[in-house]
Formats: C-alpha cells, structure tokens, sequence
C-alpha cells in the first residue's frame, strides 16, 4: 500500500559530532520556547548509542548552561525491562550523561518503571503518570514538546519493531512490547502518542543506517517492515538530523 510521503525536514551534517551538536542547539531552542510560552519543557528520551552524544553534549559547555533545566521534565521514549542500574537501562545510559551532570530536578524525571515484574502494569503506571501530568482527564492532550527517536537498522524506533503487537496500537500511550527476535519485552510510548507531539527528532548515524533511511524515507510504506514510517506527527514538525554516511544513499535531498 503507498502513502503520501511523511512531511519531514531532514538536516544532513558531516558527522556524528556534528549530528549531536546540532541535536543540542534544537533541544536549546525548544526548551526555552517552551518555558518562555508556558513555564516547562517535557522532552521524552531515546535510548541507544547515536543519542549519547547528544547527552553528552547537553551537559557539557555551553548547553548546559542553555538549557532551563528546573523547567525541564524529561521522560523515557522506550525502556528495556530490566532494573534501573543494569547496563542495558536506557535510564542508567541517560542519567551517566546527563542527569548526573545537569540541575534538572529529581521530581522532574519522570523513570519508566520497566524494571517491575507485570510489564502491562508497568506500562499503565507509566501511562497514568502521562495521563496525569498532561491533564488528559480534563482533556488535555498529551503533546510533548520534543521526543527525540532514533532508528535501528530493522526500521524500529523507540521499541516500535518490526511485526510487533505495539505497532497496531491505536488507543494506549505506553505498551509492553514482547520483541521475539530479542526474546524480551520492551516499554515502549506508542504511535498515538508520539504522534502527538509538537516535535519528533530522529538522530541517524553511519553507512549502516543508510539503506534503512532510504526504505524508510523513500520506498514503499511497509510500516509494519519499516515501524519508523508510522511516525507520522499530526500537528508538529518531524525532523531528521543525519550525518553524511546514514544519508548516502538517499536520492531525493
Ligand atoms: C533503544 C532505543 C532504540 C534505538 C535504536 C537505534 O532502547 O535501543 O530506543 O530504539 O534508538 O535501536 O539505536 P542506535 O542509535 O544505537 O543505532
């Protein structure tokens, strides 16, 4: 089945230096938009390895000095269930880089709860605490100013693989995900949601992600082969910051 390709903007630079810098001015930029307009900034995280350099650079001179960091709330884009402090928590990755470094406040991180036994109960805590920070209740939306993604070489992003019972969620904000090819489940924010918010950025690097871009980008729309072509934002703007080799084989830039 073809559908009209996503509306997106793609920034192309040199690098993967250069791809976490440019990730930092955006994150900057939003950030103080958002606190200027209403007072905070929620941002959901990604976890992997493309992203450390981002964090990296957020808590570091001169962003961490930029960002508004006691108006800052920050969320988790996806979580592996294991315990906090293993080495494969995408929180533990995050709060090495970052969340040790910088003044954001300890009730503003907001932890998926991944390590819990009942994976669906700690999906729906988690969507609860969503649920309840954006006031969807009185029917608010829950429209995150930035949720940054990145893309694996399946097409996955955040947990949303390939051929996974997340990818037809249509109602839920946060799912467990059993992922067979990892034997696992994953927590994982879902379609709907992600596609709520004012913001996605996708960060790519290297020639090992370039021919899943291309698919992604410009080939037919396979999303349950290729989950990132799901991530379709309603209203807000869907960015691309790639380097050099992850964009090398795309034909239409
Ligand atoms: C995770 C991430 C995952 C990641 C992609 C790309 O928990 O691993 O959320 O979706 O973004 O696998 O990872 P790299 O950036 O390491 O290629």
């Amino acid at each position: 089945m073809n559908k009209a390709p996503v509306k997106h903007e793609i920034l192309i630079v040199a690098n993967p230096g250069e791809l976490s810098l440019r990730a930092a001015d955006e994150f900057v930029r939003l950030a103080g938009e958002a606190v200027q307009a209403k007072g905070f900034f929620t941002a959901a995280l990604s976890g992997g390895s493309t992203p450390r350099g981002l964090y990296t650079a957020l808590s570091s001179d001169p962003y961490c000095k930029r960002v508004p960091w006691q108006e800052v709330h920050l969320f988790w884009g996806d979580e592996r269930c294991v315990p906090p402090d293993h080495l494969d928590s995408n929180y533990r990755m995050i709060r090495e880089l970052l969340l040790d470094k910088v003044p954001v406040p300890k009730g503003n991180v907001h932890r998926m709860p991944a390590e819990q036994e009942d994976h669906l109960h700690a999906a729906m805590e988690y969507e609860q605490l969503i649920r309840s920070f954006f006031h969807t209740e009185a029917g608010g939306v829950p429209c995150f100013d930035l949720i940054v993604l990145g893309m694996g070489e399946d097409g996955h992003t955040a947990s949303l693989f390939p051929w996974t019972s997340a990818l037809e969620e249509t109602n839920r904000f946060v799912s467990a995900n059993y992922v067979e090819k990892l034997g696992a489940y994953r927590l994982t924010l879902t379609v709907p949601l992600i596609n709520q918010a004012a913001e996605v950025l996708f960060l790519i690097s290297g020639e090992s992600k370039a021919s899943v871009l291309r698919d992604v980008l410009e080939g037919e729309y396979r999303p349950q082969r290729f989950p990132s072509q799901l991530i379709r934002p309603v209203n807000g703007r869907l960015l691309f910051i790639v380097d050099r080799m992850a964009a090398s084989k795309l034909m239409r830039i």
